[in-house]
């Protein structure tokens, strides 16, 4: 049976990509990436979680990113919290829920991207890496 050489070839190269694909792109969802950005001249830490994920507890330097990214609930609504610390200072918000994906969406782009920049004076959020964007909350 040489002819089927091709045929099997080609079902396994598509549905490799398929596979990957999926993986890679969330499917039917959104795929996001965040990025939360330090400008604060110590170390601070982040407790970032989901209803379903716990990111757990990241220290951050001055400069620093922490990034992840996560595929949108079917249907949406998904929310990420952040719990941050600097010093004796804490402040909690919320990171990703819908009113943070409509400041940060991009029309025709395959993975959406929030950047958060946490400042001396608060938090910050924009869909651009340029240390700009909206304050969003102050520290406590
Ligand atoms: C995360 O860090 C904060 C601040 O340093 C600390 O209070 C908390 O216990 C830590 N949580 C875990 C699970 O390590
Ligand atoms: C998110 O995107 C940034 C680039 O903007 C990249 O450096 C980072 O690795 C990505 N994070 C994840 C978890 O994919």
């Amino acid at each position: 049976m040489r002819s089927s050489t091709p045929y099997n070839l080609f079902i396994f190269v598509i549905s490799t990509f398929s596979i990957a694909s999926v993986a890679f792109s969330c499917g039917l969802t959104t795929k996001w990436n965040v990025s939360v950005i330090s400008a604060i001249g110590e170390d601070i830490v982040a407790h970032i979680k989901s209803g379903d994920d716990d990111l757990g507890n990241h220290t951050i330097p001055y400069v620093g990113i922490y990034s992840w990214s996560f595929c949108e609930n079917f249907g949406g609504g998904t929310v990420f919290y952040g719990y941050f610390w600097w010093g004796s200072k804490f402040q909690s918000l919320a990171l990703i829920d819908n009113n943070i994906e409509r400041r940060c969406y991009f029309d025709n782009v395959a993975t959406q991207r929030c950047y958060w920049f946490v400042k001396p004076d608060g938090f910050y959020v924009s869909r651009y890496p340029n240390g700009g964007g909206e304050l969003i909350k102050h520290w406590d």
